[in-house]
């Protein structure tokens, strides 16, 4: 009897569940029918607003020159050694050829299809720089923006972000194909490039040399290499009389890390706005007053870099858009085939444990969450490059996307020129003992990432 009550009481006590459980998701599930689609006007907002900045910030990174024309033509008349004496230049010009010999890229969604069936057929000349000046009248050569005159003659040049941190991927030719925005151009000869320029006065007068000096220190920095410090404090090559210049880094797969550079000068937007002033010499704002340390950073103390004023103003307004793009950039996935997986998934057991790489390069960022800076002590190597940054450290480089810059080796300056040699290095300095299958497993998975 009492068995049978209890049972009638559980009955009707799950029915009762069942029926409030029943009845509220009833409920949940009208109120999501009747919300499907639709989102409040401040979410809609939010995403025209991310969608704009995408476009908007695309734009400035491929074809802004926030007016550097200033510098690379009024200046240094580059303009002039690219046309040739026979377009109205000096010296031979610079055929299509000769750029893409020091890495120069063009983009080859942008090229008409008459051009590319001519390109096609061999019938276009790529010795002529008549060629070149065509292609950068399409607006075509990836970074660089050439202004011409009604008369069709070439005006002024002047160079963008994606000159530095763009590529192709070479599916037309080498050299020409689609946008490879954020990648690291390590073909790109920045120094050989700026060495063309007729009249390298203003910058041997910034640097307090001569105009000879200046070429020689540009012609030592080689392909995929730029000193982005050189007109802060005029050290061109470092005691072991080696270029003091760096690799060329990637600007993809920033998106959570903290600190930039090799060094960690500050955000994405800072370095952005440091680089647009003071390196493509564009017409902007920049404040950083520990540039105004006469003895670290003798040249930009003298010249004035840490209080850059210009009227009107053609970077800062484009900041915004700029830092969203460049951390929507996602790191490239390595390509099937390009690395062994069976393989990679021990170096990542390798890496997370044995190795110690994972207490800095912490997944899935690979750089610390937060003040992701070392002393050059606690890497194992020489603090030249550090000291010419304000925190004298270098950053933990986050590793996504390693595959697409192998070219011209690791760390800031190449110093490595395999992932083999890289964690050697940090083998013998870390003493982790790592046997020959550990070390091989640890390179597949660095290719992976
Ligand atoms: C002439 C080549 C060149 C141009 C042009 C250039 N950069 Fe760079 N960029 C570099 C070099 C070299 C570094 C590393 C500097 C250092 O560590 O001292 C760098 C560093 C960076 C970084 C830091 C990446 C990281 O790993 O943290 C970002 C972001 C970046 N650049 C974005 C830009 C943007 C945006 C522009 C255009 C406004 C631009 N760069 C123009 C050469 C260039
Ligand atoms: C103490 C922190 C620390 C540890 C531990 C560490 N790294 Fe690094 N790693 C850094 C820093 C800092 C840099 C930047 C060096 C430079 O700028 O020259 C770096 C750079 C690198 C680079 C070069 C990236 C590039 O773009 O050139 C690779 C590859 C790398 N580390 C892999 C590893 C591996 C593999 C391990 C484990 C065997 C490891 N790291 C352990 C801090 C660390």
């Amino acid at each position: 009897m009492r068995g049978k009550i209890l049972n009638i009481l559980l009955v009707v006590l799950s029915v009762a569940a069942v029926t409030v459980v029943l009845g509220s998701k009833s409920s949940w599930a009208d109120n999501e029918d009747a919300n499907r689609g639709k989102s409040t006007e401040s979410e809609r907002q939010t995403d025209a607003n991310a969608q704009r900045l995408l476009d908007e910030g695309k734009q400035t990174f491929r074809f802004d020159t926030f007016g550097d024309e200033a510098f690379w033509s009024d200046a240094l008349q580059l303009h002039r050694a690219i046309a040739g004496a026979n377009f109205g230049g000096v010296g031979p010009g610079v055929s299509p050829a000769t750029a893409l010999a020091v890495g120069l890229k063009v983009d080859s969604d942008a090229l008409p299809q008459s051009l590319i069936s001519q390109l096609k057929h061999g019938r276009v000349d790529l010795n002529d720089p008549g060629t070149t000046l065509a292609l950068l009248k399409l607006n075509v050569v990836v970074g660089v923006k050439g202004n011409f005159r009604t008369d069709g003659s070439l005006q002024s040049v002047g160079i963008t972000c994606a000159l530095c941190h763009s590529t192709v991927d070479n599916s037309f030719a080498p050299g020409i194909g689609q946008r490879l925005d954020g990648w690291a151009n390590r073909d790109l000869n920045v120094g050989a490039i700026a060495a063309l320029s007729p009249n390298l006065k203003p910058v041997a007068d910034l640097l307090g040399v001569d105009e000879a000096t200046v070429r020689t220190v540009l012609q030592s920095w080689g392909p995929g290499k730029f000193d982005a410090e050189l007109f802060l404090d005029g050290k061109a090559f470092r005691p072991d009389g080696k270029s003091a210049a760096t690799l060329l880094p990637p600007a993809f797969g920033l998106v959570g890390v903290n600190l930039h550079t090799w060094t960690g000068w500050g955000s994405v937007t800072h370095w952005n706005a440091f680089v647009a002033n003071l390196e493509m010499h564009g017409q902007g704002t920049f404040y950083d007053p520990r540039l105004n340390d006469p003895v670290k950073f003798p040249i930009a103390a003298r010249a004035g870099f840490g209080n850059v004023r210009s009227n009107p103003d053609l970077i800062t307004a484009k900041l915004p858009a700029l830092h969203f793009y460049q951390l929507a950039i996602p790191a490239p996935a390595a390509p099937a085939g390009s690395f062994d997986p069976a393989a990679a998934a021990r170096g990542a057991v390798v890496f997370n444990g044995a190795a110690k790489c994972a207490v800095c390069h912490v997944p899935p960022i690979f750089t610390e969450p937060g003040w992701n800076m070392h002393t050059a002590e606690e890497i194992g190597i020489d603090d030249f490059q550090a000291k010419r940054s304000p925190d004298e450290r270098y950053r933990t480089s986050p590793l996504k996307g390693l595959w697409t810059h192998q070219k011209g080796g690791f760390y800031h300056d190449g110093r490595f020129a395999t992932l083999r040699d890289v964690v050697e290095h940090y083998n013998s300095f870390l003493g982790t003992n790592l046997t020959e299958q550990q070390k091989l497993d640890l390179v597949e998975y660095l290719k992976s990432l």
